[in-house]
């Protein structure tokens, strides 16, 4: 069980450097919360922090109603896993995740249980007995989990945990972490910098830049409801599409404009540009790669001039120009395109984000 409360919580280190600005979150138990953003912002500082291994500067931290500012990491009940892991080399898998039980002297028989049911949800069971320098990168990660796990802390903490494994092998610990997660009825705060396991395994995600929380939201929230480009931009790989458009009246609607293309926006879209003043303003039209599609009507029909077809089995990626903009469209495999050659795409207009040209907020935000 473990409520987290970040309020105003600053990082500055020693030589000036601002790590964290006013980070105010509340973590609710069992949460799985996903922190993102650029290297740099701040992700790894807010996490050492929350563990107690880097002093706050200001703010208040509070686990479970208390404030933890001053308490020493032994006492805040917390598991931090780190991108590198360390295992114990002359101890055994099994008193490897023992160990942290021994030094606070749990009795045998529970440290026993804890170590085979953890053992057993990671499934290592059969390495119990081996030492680390006879298992596989993916395994003694899974060993320091393990390690974490049998300490049934208040939460976990995990910084890139699974960045150093294979692709296979990523996938198959963030299937297990997910099923920990579950089974275990985790509070859990992680960071990464893979899409993938961010929007898979979030029940929440927070976006930092520079220090500061962009959005928290549900990933799927973020995804469609971006408060601004930037996180339009981070969540979603490839990333939406960017293109500065003109905002007109024609034909009695409103449409964007860009290198002789012609869109309608929504009635939704013509309500908020016409109410913020946008006609005759530049905007970005802001489109992910999927909301390019095979087939459509004419009015949402643009010319890819296709330089490079990636085809990855279940889709293609076409990158390209359409005018002078450079766009990537995600579509099926058997649509008829060639690298070289033009291909017709069509826009969903119900599905575009619009984005002030000088604050880069959404104007769609809802
Ligand atoms: N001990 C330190 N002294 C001074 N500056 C530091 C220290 N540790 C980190 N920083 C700076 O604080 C900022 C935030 O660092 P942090 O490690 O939290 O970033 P991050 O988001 O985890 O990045 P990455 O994705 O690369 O791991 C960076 O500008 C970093 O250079
Ligand atoms: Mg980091």
């Amino acid at each position: 069980m473990a409520n987290l409360s970040l309020v105003n919580v600053c990082k500055t280190f020693k030589n000036g450097q601002v790590a964290v600005k006013n980070f105010n979150l509340d973590i609710k138990d069992q949460e799985f919360l996903i922190l993102v953003g650029p290297s740099g912002c701040g992700k790894s500082t807010t996490l050492r922090m929350i563990a107690g291994l880097e002093e706050i500067s200001s703010g208040e931290l509070w686990i479970d109603g208390m404030l933890m500012n001053l308490t020493v990491p032994q006492k805040r009940d917390l598991s931090m896993v780190f991108q590198s892991y360390a295992l114990y080399p002359h101890l055994t898998v099994y008193e490897n995740m023992a160990f942290s039980l021994r030094v606070r002297k749990i009795e045998k028989a529970e440290i026993d249980k804890r170590v085979r049911k953890a053992a057993d949800v990671l499934c290592i069971s059969y390495l119990l007995d081996r030492k680390p320098r006879a298992l596989s990168g993916g395994q003694k990660q899974r060993v320091a989990i393990g390690s974490a796990i049998v300490r049934e802390p208040r939460a976990y903490l995990m910084d890139e945990p699974l960045s150093n494994l294979d692709a296979k092998l990523r996938t198959q610990m963030r299937v297990e972490l997910s099923k920990i997660h579950k089974e275990l009825g985790a509070t859990i705060i992680y960071v990464t910098h893979d899409q993938v396991e961010a929007m898979t395994l979030g029940t929440r995600i927070v976006v930092m830049d520079s220090g500061v929380i962009l959005q928290a939201d549900k990933p799927d929230v973020l995804y469609r409801n971006p408060v601004n480009k930037f996180v339009a931009g981070f969540i979603g790989s490839p990333s939406m599409n960017f293109i500065p458009v003109w905002v007109e009246r024609r034909e009695d609607r409103i449409c964007v404009e860009f290198s002789r293309n012609r869109l309608f926006v929504n009635e939704e879209c013509a309500q908020r540009l016409i109410d913020g003043d946008y006609l005759g303003r530049r905007v970005y039209l802001g489109i992910r790669p999927e909301d390019f599609h095979e087939t459509g009507s004419k009015e949402q029909k643009l010319k890819l001039n296709v330089d490079i077809k990636e085809i990855l089995g279940s889709e293609i990626l076409l990158h390209g120009k359409i005018g002078r903009h450079s766009v990537c469209a995600r579509l099926k495999p058997d649509f008829s395109s060639e690298a070289g050659k033009e291909a017709s795409v069509f826009a969903d207009m119900n599905q575009i984000l619009l984005f002030d040209m000088d604050t880069e907020e959404n104007l769609l935000y809802r």
